[in-house]
């Protein structure tokens, strides 16, 4: 069997990881947890595709893109988790199985944090588990495609 490709999407202000409040997001950068992403990603059989933008256009255009190319999503859609119906949508479209990870612990910080419009429309959520939080996602997705 082929490798299965991955569209992993990060979305707003997560280029800036490494920099951007520390206390609640942790000091690796958004590199350093795309390299670990990638070294995992080898030991599962996996090919990632990775995209980060800070604009919802270019995030539903990254997943529409996804569809016949891509066997899955495994995304952070950071601030847009809270408001995007656009994102939630271009899931929905492609049917790909979809993993929404988040570095922090959405349910613990600030209420409007807790609602995702992403969820419903996701296999899972991981949160609160720093970089770890993609590591897991991309194994629970690697696991839903029996890889
Ligand atoms: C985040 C949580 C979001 O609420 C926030 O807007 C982010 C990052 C996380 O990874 O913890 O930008 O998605």
């Amino acid at each position: 069997m082929s490798a299965a490709r991955i569209l992993v999407l990060h979305g707003p202000n997560l280029n800036l990881l490494g920099i951007r409040e520390p206390g609640v997001y942790g000091t690796t950068t958004l590199e350093g947890i795309n390299q670990a992403l990638t070294e995992l990603a080898c030991e599962l059989s996996l090919e990632l595709d990775i995209v980060q933008s800070n604009s919802e256009g270019a995030l539903v255009d990254a997943i529409q893109g996804a569809m016949g190319k891509c066997q899955g999503i495994l995304i952070n859609p950071a601030a847009y988790t809270h408001t995007s119906v656009a994102i939630r949508d271009a899931i929905a479209a492609t049917a790909l199985p979809a993993v929404e990870v988040h570095l922090s612990n959405v349910h613990a910080r600030e209420p409007f944090r807790s609602h995702s419009f992403i969820a419903p429309v996701a296999v899972g959520q991981i949160c609160g588990f720093g970089p770890d939080s993609y590591l897991l996602g991309l194994r629970a997705l690697a696991k839903r495609l029996g890889k």
